[in-house]
């Protein structure tokens, strides 16, 4: 497989930084930038932790650059810091000079990019209207955003839809910032969704965790408290990873051509059929973890691989 030359906009994140550990020690990920977005912390809170994820793998040669803030956090999910505490040091090296909309708007009129969004849309809008013309020329952008409801579990607090996990028609990161959603999903640029329907498949069981670096499974730990608590589930969802994860392995995953609308309280809407949208229904949930997993191998935070786990 040819190397997928990769951006990633990101606001870690707790799962974001998941994602972008996966992406890093992915051979098939050609890594060339994260752009940051202000939408779990504040945009001084997600660029420091982009640098410092960087920093904690040695690879600061990967440039950042950070972009605009949306209009809501989520603190009492990921922590003060946005990563549960992490006891990681800052990164000696600081974000580059230049902004995410001016890198963006620059890079993405190459050819053979792809735009990973694990945050609320609103660099990308902020690209689209500046320069609309860009839409023709961005070839794929896939994203963690909305929910359609097509998956559904029972839980403490009664049945739980996947549509919402911010009210019970949206979804964080599209409803942050909803009118920027409107823009690229009405912008003609090819999108990829994956929505809470995968996510909220994708749980992190506590054996799970036991096999990871201490460090990183307290930070997921504390992370998945939220979920456990509220749902009263043994087990958090992990949702960013699944945008790398697709990008490396789409054959763990099952997406459905359309349209999405993006409703005016920040829900989302598909019909199936002719469409430039594309989202994924399917995955199967422990190749997916099996993959992230093994990816936190090759970065040295996790000791053992899944399949030396399965052998025993
Ligand atoms: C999304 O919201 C954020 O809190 C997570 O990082 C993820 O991108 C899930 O709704
Ligand atoms: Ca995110």
């Amino acid at each position: 497989m040819m190397q997928q030359r990769l951006i990633i906009d990101t606001d870690p994140g707790v799962d974001d930084m998941i994602a972008i550990l996966s992406a890093l020690h992915c051979q098939d990920i050609d890594l060339l930038a994260l752009t940051t977005v202000g939408g779990n912390v504040s945009i001084e809170g997600t660029t420091r932790n982009a640098l410092r994820i960087l920093a904690r793998v040695n690879r600061t040669g990967v440039p950042v650059y950070a972009g605009l803030s949306a209009a809501h956090t989520a603190q009492h999910v990921h922590g003060g810091d946005g990563l549960s505490g992490c006891s990681w040091p800052d990164s000696p090296v600081p974000a580059r000079p230049e902004s995410a909309i001016g890198f963006l708007t620059r890079e993405l009129t190459n050819s053979g990019i792809t735009l990973a969004c694990l945050g609320p849309l609103t660099n990308l809008a902020a690209v689209l209207k500046a320069k609309p013309e860009l839409a023709c020329q961005i070839e794929r952008v896939v994203i963690m955003g909305g929910g359609f409801g097509t998956y559904s579990f029972r839980a403490g607090e009664g049945v739980i839809e996947s549509r919402g996990n911010v009210t019970p028609e949206a979804e964080f990161n599209i409803y942050s910032d909803i009118s920027a959603a409107r823009v690229v999903f009405e912008s003609g640029v090819p999108v990829t969704v994956v929505p809470l329907d995968i996510s909220q498949r994708t749980l992190v069981s506590q054996v799970r965790l036991e096999r990871l670096d201490p460090v990183v499974a307290g930070i997921l730990d504390r992370y998945f408290a939220f979920s456990r608590e509220r749902w009263g589930t043994d087990a958090g969802p992990l949702h960013d990873p699944n945008v790398i994860a697709y990008i490396a392995r789409p054959d763990l995953y099952t997406a459905v051509r359309g349209t999405v609308t993006i409703l005016p309280n920040g829900g989302t809407d598909f019909e199936a059929g002719a469409g430039v949208h594309q989202v994924l229904l399917q995955v199967d949930a422990e190749g997916y973890l099996d993959w992230v997993w093994d990816r936190l191998s090759e970065s040295g935070l996790q000791p053992f691989n899944s399949s030396a786990k399965r052998a025993e």
